[in-house]
């Protein structure tokens, strides 16, 4: 394999690892040396299968590292085994899709987009599970994944997405920015990783005139 002048390999995770941390530090990297390949696809049941165990580790790391994204404690392998196995049996029947960002097939964010199944909501979906690894971050990969989960919902004429964010978590710049609105605050929502009861921000954004 190809190896840098710093001696990671061309295309290695560890490479990726090393880019991420110097961009996010702000430390100079190696001219011409930028080029991060980042893969991007929606995934249907059988490639979620086959991914299962890498989405499960990508949403432990996430949890680790203080994400407030459904889960308490990153030990517990069980509840979010248990949850990605119900989205996936959603994912089969059609209510939810699933996006993936892969840097040389290791899985490294996902979102989801979960229609509503209501007769009376049908035109609106939520955005969940929005989660980059902590070491791939700051380099647009939730931005887009972001907006593919957004194109996908106006091309099958949603046209209400909604959302929860904690308040105050970096996540709400980058749905702020995507042309999100927020519709409130509600205290106590959710318990952090460190026990404490945090406010959730609740958001949504419509399909722009013309798109539906
Ligand atoms: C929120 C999260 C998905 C962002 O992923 P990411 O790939 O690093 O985000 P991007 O690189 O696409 O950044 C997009 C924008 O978000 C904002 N943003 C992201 N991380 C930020 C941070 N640490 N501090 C400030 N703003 C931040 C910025 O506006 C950024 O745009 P910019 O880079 O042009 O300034 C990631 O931090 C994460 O997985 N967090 C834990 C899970 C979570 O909270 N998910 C959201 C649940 S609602």
């Amino acid at each position: 394999m190809a190896s840098t002048r710093r001696g990671l390999p061309a295309f290695s995770f560890e490479r990726f690892v090393f880019f991420s941390r110097a961009i996010r530090t702000g430390r100079a990297l190696p001219s011409g040396d930028m080029q991060i390949m980042i893969e991007y696809a929606e995934i249907h049941a059988d490639e979620a299968k086959q991914q299962f165990g890498d989405i499960c580790r990508l949403t432990i790391a996430c949890v680790a590292d203080g994400a407030s994204i459904g889960f308490i404690d990153a030990s517990d392998g069980d509840a979010i085994v248990r949850f990605w196995l119900g989205a996936l049996e959603s994912l089969e029947r059609g209510e939810r899709r699933i996006w993936l960002a892969c840097h040389e097939g290791k899985v490294v964010g996902t979102v989801t987009l979960a229609q509503s199944m209501m007769p009376n909501g049908r035109h609106r979906a939520e955005v969940a599970k929005l989660m980059v690894h902590p070491q791939a971050r700051r380099q647009g990969i939730a931005r887009e994944l972001m907006q593919r989960a957004e194109q996908a919902a106006w091309e099958k004429s949603l046209s209400l997405l909604v959302l929860d964010t904690r308040s105050g978590d970096p996540a709400t710049a980058l749905y702020l920015s995507l042309g999100w609105q927020i519709a409130g605050e509600i205290p106590d929502y959710a318990q952090s990783t460190m026990g404490a009861f945090d406010a959730t921000t609740l958001m949504y954004k419509t399909a722009a005139p013309g798109i539906s």
